[in-house]
């Protein structure tokens, strides 16, 4: 395990709960994030949609069809249409060894009852879904003065002019560059001096990138979080190449770290 880069974070090794704990409960839901914050993951993970009079909502999918009663894009449904929507249902019916009578009642929330709720007693790992949403989302975070202390907020992005946005509007932020590799890759020298220009992180799908391409990340100051992992052999293989960070479903899991 190579040396992690003086990184952002306290610990060497970060647990992000994926759509909050979304293995128990639906994703992008309190419940879930109540979960994920118990179970004592660094950061809760929210992925952000706006909604037509733009609002930032915490959903994974540009459309509400696969975790709602609801259909179509979240873009073309005002706030108050989206908060009439029920986002646990699909759940119990998918899992019923793990259904509760309370998911059918739950909302998608926006960031801010998210803020609202949690405060600064948790850590949040933000991704823009798509471009457009950087004012909004930095006028939240400095309402709820979640700006200046260090680690408390990470955004992600598949999005690097979304980042470079962000790293204009707010240069303290550590960001996060997503990629989602198809197959095995080696980072460039080229890749490495772009990013170093505004990112802090890189973000990649577990099983694609190796030893070397972390080894690489470090020599240059980027830390590397792998999603999305959840099996434990998985989670103590991604520590051992090196990675300082999952994503995963299951964030009361661990790896050994002898
Ligand atoms: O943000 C890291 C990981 O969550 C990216 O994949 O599709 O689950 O947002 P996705
Ligand atoms: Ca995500």
């Amino acid at each position: 395990r190579s040396a992690a880069p003086a990184f952002v974070l306290t610990d060497d090794f970060i647990i992000i709960a994926h759509r909050g704990a979304s293995a128990y409960a639906p994703e992008h839901t309190l419940p879930a994030y109540n979960l994920a914050v118990l179970s004592g993951a660094n950061y809760i993970e929210i992925d952000l949609q706006m909604t037509k009079d733009g609002e930032l909502i915490a959903l994974h999918d540009a459309e509400v069809d696969r975790t709602t009663n609801g259909s179509g894009l979240s873009k073309t449904q005002t706030l108050d249409e989206i908060k009439a929507l029920e986002a646990g249902s699909w759940f119990n019916e998918q899992f019923p060894q793990l259904a509760d009578s309370a998911y059918e009642s739950v909302e998608i929330p926006t960031l801010e009852e998210i803020f609202q709720r949690y405060g600064r007693s948790a850590n949040y790992y933000i991704e823009t879904k798509s471009p457009g949403m950087e004012v909004k989302l930095i006028n939240l975070l400095r309402k709820h003065s979640l700006v200046h202390s260090k680690s408390k907020v990470i955004i992600q992005s598949f999005h690097s002019n979304s980042l470079r946005k962000i790293r204009k509007l707010e240069p303290g932020i550590p960001l996060v560059q997503l990629y989602r590799y198809s197959e095995k890759v080696r980072l460039t020298d080229r890749e490495l001096r772009s990013l170093k220009k505004y990112a802090s992180g890189i973000g990649a799908n577990f099983g694609k990138v190796d030893e070397d391409y972390i080894q690489k990340a470090h020599l240059h100051g980027l830390a590397v979080h792998l999603f999305t992992v959840n099996t434990d052999e998985d989670i103590q293989q991604a520590y051992e190449i090196g990675a300082d960070g999952v994503f995963t479903d299951y964030p009361e899991k661990r790896p050994d770290t002898y």
